[in-house]
């Protein structure tokens, strides 16, 4: 049990789909969440993917109390979620300042559905279903996009707010502060 390597944009295995896990409460797959944990952890990551780590199974966890990458934000429950799926509630798309443990330093402004209904297994096999808005929704789908071998640039509209924190500091000072 211990953080692992963390993949980055332009390693294949992040352009991936990731496959359902099939067995529930095994050693194999509390080892792979307690990695996941982990390597989130060190990195002060709001959310993991298992693809980020190289496993290509259907598995995130997302949580934090206070987070030094998103100072603004509302504390999340830590969740782990095996074979998540994704049920968007109304048409609503929101844009918000978002990041990525595989895409370090860098921001990009995405569209996501501002309230959804998401539903997946703990790591027992128990059902879990939660409806979600704004920023607790937007990671969900950030990191059930990693699972369908989606990254957030490839979700970006406007381009112009696309890059490096530093660079976009200047004209969106905010840039930092959110997801
Ligand atoms: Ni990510």
């Amino acid at each position: 049990m211990s953080a692992r390597p963390l993949l980055r944009i332009g390693h294949p295995l992040l352009l991936k789909s990731a496959e359902a896990v099939a067995e529930f409460n095994t050693p194999e797959l509390d080892s792979l969440i307690q990695d996941m944990l982990d390597t989130m952890a060190e990195a002060d990551g709001a959310g993991l993917a298992a693809n980020q780590i190289g496993e290509l199974k259907r598995v995130v966890v997302f949580g934090f109390d206070e987070n030094p990458r998103y100072p603004d934000r509302d504390p999340l429950p830590m969740t782990i979620l095996v074979n998540p799926s994704i049920q968007p509630v109304g048409d609503i798309m929101e844009e918000d300042w978002e990041g990525c443990l595989s895409v370090p330093g860098m921001r990009g402004w995405v569209p996501r559905h501002k309230h959804i209904i998401y539903r997946a297994f703990d790591p027992a096999g128990s059902p879990i279903e939660v409806e979600a808005e704004g920023f607790h929704a937007r990671v969900v789908q950030h990191e059930c996009d990693h699972l369908d071998g989606v990254l957030y640039p490839q979700r970006i509209k406007d381009m112009s707010k696309f890059g490096y924190e530093e660079e976009l500091f200047e004209k969106y000072p905010d840039v930092a502060d959110n997801c």
